[in-house]
């Protein structure tokens, strides 16, 4: 049976009553789960006694109050979709409860938040990482799952973490694709048919950098150059960045090795969309 929390008190009153030494696998969303969520809630359960997921949608990380106002709600849906997949505790709290004082101060993110992701939205990291830090020492879990669909959060949320949470194993989870390919996101859903179409191409692109280094392509140039090519397909494709980046990291690379990892985001009908693929896979 899954119990919901909305309190903090109540939360850590269940908590404090797990046994020293059971294991906690905590999964922080934002709500609008789907099937790439429930893949990190079923590793957190092979692995752990008990799995804590949270509902929060952060405002600290949002761009514009639009985007925040628009971020899909389904908190019945995602609470019933828990207890089928026998999560312990969905945590939901209110803002005024994880931040009681209204003044503030953000973390500051590593410098793993410094390009991509992190110039195309200025303060997201720092509202990811304040955040996560904060979910952390209130669920006070043993592991904590994340998808390395976010590539360059779980970077940025791993340095944190070492720093702030030494003790919480950061566990990462494959990316879940949709038969063409496209990666699971909580977005996929604002795609009209027509971008959902487009989107394809993203994963496709991705394949085709892989595909390419695997017959001897090595230079990162190149590389890069043929997934502009394949996005290039498509005039509504909006390409934001494509880059090759060392595993784990978000140094780009010259000469690619077999621990990159291409990253990539485009906008298509004004929804973002972001992917990486290893070449550890090829
Ligand atoms: O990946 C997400 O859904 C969010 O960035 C996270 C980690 C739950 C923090 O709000």
């Amino acid at each position: 049976m899954t119990t919901l929390f909305t309190d903090l008190d109540s939360y850590s009153e269940w908590r404090n009553s797990i046994p020293f030494g059971k294991t906690i696998g905590f999964v922080p969303t934002m709500g609008a789960l789907h099937e790439g969520h429930l893949s990190l809630i079923r590793a957190a359960s092979a692995q752990c006694d008990f799995v804590v997921v949270s509902i929060y949608v952060n405002d600290l990380q949002f761009g514009s109050a639009n985007d925040f106002q628009h971020y899909p709600r389904t908190q019945t849906d995602d609470v019933n979709l828990c207890s089928t997949a026998n999560v312990s505790v969905v945590f939901a709290p209110l803002k005024s409860q994880l931040f009681p004082n209204e003044i503030m101060t953000l973390l500051q993110p590593s410098n793993a938040a410094d390009h991509f992701e992190g110039s195309d939205r200025p303060g997201h990291f720092a509202g990811v990482v304040t955040i996560v830090d904060r979910l952390f020492s209130v669920v006070k879990p043993t592991h904590a799952y994340f998808g390395i669909k976010d590539y360059q959060q779980v970077a940025v949320i791993n340095h944190m973490s070492s720093q702030l949470h030494p003790d919480i194993s950061i566990e990462i989870c494959a990316t879940e694709r949709e038969p063409d390919g496209l990666a699971l996101s909580s977005r996929n859903r604002f795609l009209s048919q027509r971008a959902r179409t487009s989107a394809a191409l993203l994963p496709k692109a991705l394949t085709t950098a892989i595909t390419n280094w695997k017959s001897g392509v090595m230079q990162s140039s190149a590389l890069i150059d043929a997934v502009h090519s394949v996005l290039a397909q498509d005039p509504t494709i909006k390409v934001q960045y494509i880059s090759i980046v060392q595993a784990g990291s978000m140094d780009q690379v010259q000469t690619v090795g077999s621990a990159d990892v291409v990253i990539a985001a485009v906008v298509i009908d004004g929804v973002r969309l972001i992917d990486n693929m290893s070449f550890a896979n090829a």
